[in-house]
């Protein structure tokens, strides 16, 4: 299939950041903290993800908070009585910390109030995104910065208009984690035509082991889909549904897309899946990684023999 020309389409320029869950799946650590906040090496979470929206060409940058989460609104504004300190000291490289989440975006926020879901969290962001197609990044997805996904995902949108879901294959195993696609292919090797969409599936009736994950790039019309979405599973307002109906009939808000993902992406959210992620991104960093590396190769060789 040839990816035809969208040239009536505005550029997308509006990201939303649903961050405003409770975070369960972390307590004691997310009882007053946002799990969006934890760190992961030296920033937090949260950080990688707007950052990821930025290097997407996306500034425009709306958080979708809730209880506990003023620290997020915090992190990404100046904080004059530590710039100063850090002035004083002449400290220009911790400086250059403080300052680079306050310069990076224009940032907005929004409250959920009721946590009722990841669709109604999005339909939170309907008055400040009006009728564009914008992305929606989950706060505690994070892809590894070395493995571009969003842009490409814009590339496809801006290219065939609707909506595009971002999609890994995982373990048929796992798929009852997830949102799950059945897909039929298309020209381009990454990209597939999603055709059906099921919200946590038994394994024995997932139609795939594509597994929706936390990037999206969505046609407007989605928000007068969501207002008439009824709580699906676990009483919330569920996205998929959303996006289901738009798979279902294209005459509502254009195709769905899928943009094929093979890099690395860890589910912040998840105790085990936050570990892996500081191991992985602390090893490359060049400031720690040649001594932790060195540290974990020893640590490791112990275990081994502890076997
Ligand atoms: P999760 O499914 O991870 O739920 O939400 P959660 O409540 O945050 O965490 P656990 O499962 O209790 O540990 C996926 C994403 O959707 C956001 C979350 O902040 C997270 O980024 N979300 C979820 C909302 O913004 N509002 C909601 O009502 C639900």
């Amino acid at each position: 299939m040839v990816l035809r020309m969208n040239e009536s389409h505005p550029r997308i320029s509006k990201a939303v950041i649903p961050a405003a869950g409770l975070g369960t799946r972390f307590l004691p650590a997310t009882k007053a903290t946002p799990k969006e906040m934890l760190p992961v090496v030296d920033k937090p979470a949260i950080q990688y993800v707007v950052e990821e929206a930025v290097g997407a060409g996306l500034s425009d940058v709306l958080m979708i908070t809730g209880r506990n989460k003023r620290p997020l609104e915090d992190h990404f504004d100046r904080n004059y009585e530590l710039e100063e300190a850090l002035i004083k000291k002449g400290d220009q490289e911790r400086l250059a910390k403080v300052q680079e989440s306050s310069d990076l975006a224009t940032m907005h926020y929004v409250r959920q109030g009721d946590p009722r879901g990841l669709g109604h969290a999005v339909l939170c962001a309907a008055p400040h995104v009006g009728n564009e197609p914008f992305a929606v990044l989950l706060g505690d997805d994070l892809i590894d910065p070395r493995d571009p996904l969003l842009a490409r995902m814009v590339e496809v949108q801006e290219r065939e208009g609707g909506s595009v879901v971002a999609l890994m294959e995982v373990e048929p195993s796992q798929i009852h984690l997830y949102g799950c696609a059945a897909v039929e292919p298309t020209g381009d090797a990454d990209v597939v035509k999603v055709t059906n969409l099921v919200e946590k599936p038994d394994p024995a009736e997932a139609p795939s082991n594509y597994a929706v994950i936390g990037r999206y790039v969505l046609d407007a019309s989605v928000f007068g889909i969501l207002r008439e979405t009824e709580p699906g599973r676990g009483g919330e307002i569920q996205l998929t549904d959303a996006l289901q109906k738009l798979a279902a009939d294209e005459s509502v808000g254009g195709p769905v897309h899928g943009v094929v993902f093979k890099g690395r992406r860890y589910d912040t959210g998840d105790r085990g899946d936050y570990l892996r992620a500081i191991v992985r991104l602390a090893c490359e960093r060049e400031d720690l990684g040649p001594d932790f590396r060195n540290w974990l190769r020893g640590y490791v060789t112990e275990e081994m023999q502890g076997l």
